[in-house]
């Protein structure tokens, strides 16, 4: 399946980059289109909102997003850890694989590649 991710600062980049995953597209500016599956996978920004750019992307694609992986910073925001995955299940009905802290962990990595295969 297809991941489509956003990163801002490079910590989901170097998730998705542990992941290995062959058909990989990033969002930068919102206007990217896809035309398949796919799992998203993004940041957390703001007080715990989808980023902009991901929110824009989805007003065309949303329809292609099969699940979502989230990731937060516990420690800064605990608050909203992870908010976007609440936001994108309720906005979206996206299912959630799994909410992961900055870059991820082995456990984190091994649930969305679960879903790749
Ligand atoms: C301005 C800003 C706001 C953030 N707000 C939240 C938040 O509300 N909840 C959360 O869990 N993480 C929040 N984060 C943390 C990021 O989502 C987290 O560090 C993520 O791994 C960053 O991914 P990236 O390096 O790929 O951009 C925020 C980070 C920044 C810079």
């Amino acid at each position: 399946m297809k991941v489509v991710y956003a990163s801002r600062m490079g910590k989901v980049e170097d998730f998705v980059r542990r992941l290995g995953a062959e058909d990989v597209l990033k969002i930068n500016d919102g206007t990217e289109t896809v035309g398949e599956d796919y799992i998203l996978i993004t940041y957390t920004d703001g007080a715990g909102i989808i980023p902009p750019a991901v929110e824009k992307f989805l007003e065309k694609n949303a329809g292609h997003m099969k699940k979502a992986a989230v990731s937060g910073n516990s420690r800064r925001h605990a608050d909203t850890f992870c908010g976007a995955a609440d936001r994108l299940a309720e906005k979206y009905g996206a299912e959630i694989i799994v909410r992961f802290e900055d870059n991820g962990d082995d456990a984190s990595l091994a649930a969305v590649k679960a879903e790749l295969k």
